[in-house]
């Protein structure tokens, strides 16, 4: 069992974790639908990444011996005038999961949950890849034309994204 503040925002997280993947699901729709199949598969493997998150939280909540509880999703962002306002979108996401872990780890350690925080960690990590990874992909997209040579190229390289 762990104290009830921090229960809930653990579960609170691993509902926002399934928020996150169905978010990326949209983003994933505005590339399909303009045909770039490269970048609609890299946000469907970005989508199932977040699934695998919200299930680290509903296994780590079973095994302290709490129960998961379903949330309602909100509806994510549908529509994007291109693909650097998807990207930007995807950073700031990424920038708010950021805040919420640090802030889990902030209960973590007011309430000495040693077990929480060495979950957390895991966490922590993780959160700084994914926003270096917005950012590079940023980066490589400022100066590009949607549709031109290079983007096509990058759709090829997200093509092959698996996990
Ligand atoms: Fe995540
Ligand atoms: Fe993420």
């Amino acid at each position: 069992m762990l104290p009830e503040n921090l229960t809930q925002a653990l579960n609170d997280q691993f509902n926002n974790e399934l928020q996150a993947a169905h978010a990326y699901k949209a983003m994933a729709a505005y590339f399909s639908e303009k045909g770039y199949h490269g970048f609609a598969n890299f946000f469907l493997v970005q989508s199932q990444e977040e699934h695998e998150h919200a299930m680290k939280f509903y296994e780590f909540l079973v095994t302290m011996a709490e129960k998961p509880q379903m949330q309602a999703l909100n509806e994510p962002k549908n529509s994007f005038a291109n693909s650097m306002e998807v990207m930007e979108s995807a950073l700031s996401q990424e920038k708010d999961v950021t805040k919420r872990i640090y802030d889990l780890v902030g209960i973590a350690d007011e309430t000495h949950e040693h077990a929480t925080l060495s979950f957390l960690d895991w966490f922590i990590e993780e959160q700084m890849e994914e926003e270096k990874m917005f950012r590079d992909i940023i980066a490589r997209l400022k100066g590009i034309q949607e549709g031109g040579e290079y983007f096509l190229k990058m759709d090829d390289e997200f093509a092959a994204r698996k996990n």
